[in-house]
């Protein structure tokens, strides 16, 4: 490898969107993580940036490391490095923090070592999950995202399939970021094991519509399926606010309102950002109206694909499979559907 610095980024990114709880996600603009690599006698690591002082530091606690040892097992490159990990995302807000730093330090790996792009797609991805296992529980939205970037859709993790699709740039999103943090792994822990069927048809129906509504570009549609029945009544009385923010959203007639991943942030899809600044002034309105301080943030879908350059010709639109068949694929433009007022 060179002797400089190797740098690599990857966006902040909002797992679940209501119903598709482990399965969807999109990469946003504007938050991102930095990871650098150069070879060293010895590992190392340093973190900076927002949030530092709260993330581990050391090579093999912080998700960084913990990802690249990972690679080096996996592909059986022994070199040692000096990693230097940028925070630009907050922790514990459910924005994929802990997910952008394992994808930027996968990428800033694979720029590194070309013989570890071997792995494929799939194999970096089931390599770089390690690192969300480790401190957050084994989920691969937040990661698929955050090295696809778009709006992506886990169908499986064993084998990987994955698919990946930009999203119409005019929808915005309003996101309240609160003051307080939620940790990933807790807010898995309170998860019930079985949800009733009815819960389950009515995500699989939302999920269904939503991911239409996105590949469509419809903003008003993709609010309308954001209700989620698995995780978000559980995770709710563990956010304070989360009430009087949803309420607040209603007010200002967003159409519908989720969580952020496992929170504490909520958002809501909007048709432009001044709509989209309204509604994340409301919802942090509603936080305060609880006592809690919270930071307005709009945003629109990331469609950059951060791991494009290192594998052959990936377009916009495909899909990642592991196991037999085609590693990728290309996904042609979804059909026009036109909305029927009823
Ligand atoms: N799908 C994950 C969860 C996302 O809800 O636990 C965490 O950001």
């Amino acid at each position: 490898m060179a002797t400089g610095w190797i740098r690599a980024r990857a966006p902040a990114t909002i797992a679940n969107l209501g119903p598709g709880f482990d399965v969807f996600a999109l990469a946003i603009r504007g938050l991102a993580d930095e990871v650098a690599v150069r070879p060293a006698e010895h590992d190392s690591l340093r973190v900076q940036g927002v949030d530092a002082a709260d993330i581990p530091s050391t090579f093999s606690g912080n998700t960084a490391g913990i990802v690249i040892e990972a690679l080096r097992a996996a592909t059986g490159i022994t070199q040692s490095l000096e990693v230097r990990v940028t925070k630009g995302i907050p922790s514990g807000r459910g924005l994929g923090s802990s997910a952008a730093s394992c994808a930027a330090a996968a990428l800033a790996f694979l720029r590194a070592f070309p013989k570890s792009r071997d792995l494929g797609i799939a194999g970096v991805l089931r390599t770089a999950v390690e690192g969300e296992a480790a401190v957050s529980g084994r989920h691969y939205d937040n990661l698929a995202a955050a090295l696809l970037g778009g709006f992506v859709t886990l169908g499986s993790s064993e084998p990987v399939l994955v698919s990946r699709i930009p999203v119409n740039p005019r929808i915005a999103l309003a996101i309240a970021i609160p003051r307080f943090v939620l940790r990933t792994a807790d807010m898995r822990g309170i998860l019930p094991s079985v949800v009733p069927l009815r819960d389950g048809v009515s995500n699989v129906g939302h999920a269904a519509i939503l991911a239409l509504a996105l590949a469509r570009g419809d903003s008003a549609l993709a609010g309308r399926c954001l209700e989620d029945r698995f995780a978000e009544p559980v995770r709710a009385p563990s956010l304070p606010g989360y009430a009087e923010a949803r309420s607040a959203s209603q007010r200002a007639a967003a159409p519908g309102f989720a969580l952020c991943g496992s929170g504490s942030s909520v958002f809501a899809f909007a048709p432009d950002r001044t709509v989209a600044g309204d509604l994340a002034e409301a919802m942090c309105d509603g936080f305060r109206s609880a006592g809690q301080a919270a930071s307005p943030f709009v945003t629109s879908v990331d469609n950059r694909v951060p791991i494009a350059g290192l594998f052959p010709a990936l377009g916009r639109r495909f899909y990642v499979l592991g196991g037999r068949g085609p590693a990728v694929g290309a996904l042609g433009r979804p059909s026009r559907i036109s909305p029927i007022e009823a």
